[in-house]
């Protein structure tokens, strides 16, 4: 595969990303088990990987969006986290589960945690589907990782490059 004039191979295979989800989603439901999730999605990297575990989830789950900037150069992040959406409700005593696409250097979801802890929910988890861990800048891990993938740009299920290559149902890393 191409893209922007860049050769592009499989890194994870449809299947495994399947398998993975439905893995992630049980360790999630019985973490969670008899409270209600309120899963938000950090756009818009995670919708895809969001939609397919909402659905493996058990029990009563609720969605809300937020979105953030980093003020991104293509492939490289600033580390500066800007939010540009806010959730459209009050998470004071929820069970709130972030889920992200990927964990790169840290900022983003430390940022994210830090910011939402303030507003006193009962119950803050991250999950991402894939972790760069050997990129990490700050002290931050996620609470539940589907893939730790080596420091390689990556595109496909929700992410991409330069808003390229989304809908892709494999995951690719550029080469
Ligand atoms: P962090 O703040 O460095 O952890 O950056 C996380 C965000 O950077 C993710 O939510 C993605 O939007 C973006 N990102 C990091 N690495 C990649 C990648 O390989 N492909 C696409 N987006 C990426
Ligand atoms: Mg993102």
């Amino acid at each position: 595969m191409e893209i922007k004039g860049r050769k592009a191979e499989v890194l994870i295979k449809e299947k495994d990303i399947k398998e993975k989800v439905k893995e992630l989603a049980e360790r999630i439901s019985r973490d969670f088990e008899g409270k209600d999730i309120l899963v938000v999605g950090i756009l818009k990297g995670s919708f895809i990987f969001m939609a397919d575990l909402v659905r493996e989830l058990k029990g009563k789950v609720y969605i809300d969006f937020m979105q953030v900037s980093s003020y991104n150069t293509s492939m490289e992040s600033s580390g500066e986290v800007i939010f540009v959406k806010d959730l459209a409700q009050d998470i004071r005593g929820k069970n709130v589960l972030i889920v992200d696409d990927i964990i790169d250097t840290g900022r983003t979801l430390k940022a994210l945690v830090e910011a939402l802890k303030q507003r006193e929910p009962s119950v803050l988890k991250t999950c991402v589907l894939l972790d760069k861990k050997e990129r990490r800048e700050v002290d931050f891990d996620a609470d539940y990782v589907g893939f730790v993938i080596p420091d390689k740009f990556v595109i496909g299920y929700g992410l991409d490059w330069a808003e390229e290559g989304r809908n892709l149902k494999d995951i690719y890393c550029i080469i």
